[in-house]
């Protein structure tokens, strides 16, 4: 977190600047974010998925270091991000705050060809052979203590033209967003506020696999769609100290494949250790084999 000047806390900002030095600070931790990124870039992976938060109160230079962060991951070509809820902390002019990580928030040449990005950049769509990620922005300035996301009715019809388009070409669908999207997974402070119309959406018109953060948990859900079963699935922080309350920091591989008639994806869970001081494997399961 850089120092805050005085005349950026006077807003929401000022509610969060206290919580961070009470106790956020304590939990998220810059060298269990560092064990973990030098894991993962160490196994190098083919795509990284990134689902927010990445900054804390929306300070300006809170955005650059997130960009930098992102840089190390890798090039935009290989990084996906989408943004969190504190993303939007506030209202920032968009050159001051996420404009810094536009290059990891479009798509690339083979998605723009399949759906094309709309005048509102989301949801973009990148297409890696046989994949397609679909990224949603659920990111919305709130209240003080609210923590709320909506993906809205815009994103909503562009999330369902994708996914029925993206189906017909036979790929496997990746959607990303920050907050967790089926009814129930979180509530009405810091849940999804269409959780069960982008729910609908996405079992109207398939989807195999989605990844979301916010909850800061490892969590395994399954939802029924047009297309069959897809896999919904939370990951914890990735800078999370091992002694807090919420589970420690970690990443999920995918491997995904496509075999006679269908798909096969396994799941790797790498964790931060309980002695903080390497990753392991700490999960291993075979989400589809069909
Ligand atoms: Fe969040």
């Amino acid at each position: 977190m850089p120092r805050a000047k005085r005349r950026d806390l006077f807003s929401k900002r000022m509610v969060g600047y206290v919580n961070w030095h009470r106790g956020r600070k304590y939990v998220h931790r810059r060298e269990v974010l560092n064990l973990l990124t030098h894991d993962l870039t160490e196994r190098k992976p083919d795509h990284i998925a990134v689902t927010g938060d990445l900054v804390n109160l929306g300070l300006p230079d809170e955005f650059i270091r997130a960009a930098e962060w992102l840089h190390h991951l890798g090039p935009p070509a290989r990084v996906t991000a989408i943004p969190g809820n504190h993303d939007a902390y506030v209202r920032l002019h968009p050159e001051r705050g996420t404009r810094h990580w536009q290059p990891y928030m479009e798509s690339n040449q083979g998605g723009e060809l399949l759906v094309p990005t709309p005048p509102t950049l989301f949801p973009f769509v990148r297409r890696f052979g046989d994949i397609a990620i679909i990224a949603l922005s659920s990111a919305i300035p709130t209240m003080p203590f609210i923590a709320a996301g909506k993906v809205g009715s815009l994103q909503r019809g562009l999330l369902g033209d994708a996914l029925s388009r993206l189906g017909r070409e036979g790929l496997f669908r990746v959607v990303l967003i920050h907050h967790p999207p089926l009814p129930g997974q979180a509530g009405w402070h810091r849940g999804l506020r269409d959780a069960g119309r982008t729910t609908s959406v996405m079992k109207q018109n398939g989807v195999e696999l989605v990844l979301h953060g916010h909850n800061h948990e490892q969590t395994i859900l399954e939802l029924e769609t047009v297309s069959g079963t897809a896999t919904v699935i939370g990951v914890p922080s990735a800078s999370e100290a091992v002694e807090g309350r919420a589970p420690a920091a970690r990443y999920n591989e995918y491997a995904i494949a496509r075999t006679d008639g269908g798909w096969r994806c396994e799941m790797v869970g790498r964790c931060v250790a309980a002695a903080g001081e390497h990753v392991w494997e700490c999960e291993r399961r075979v989400l589809r084999e069909r």
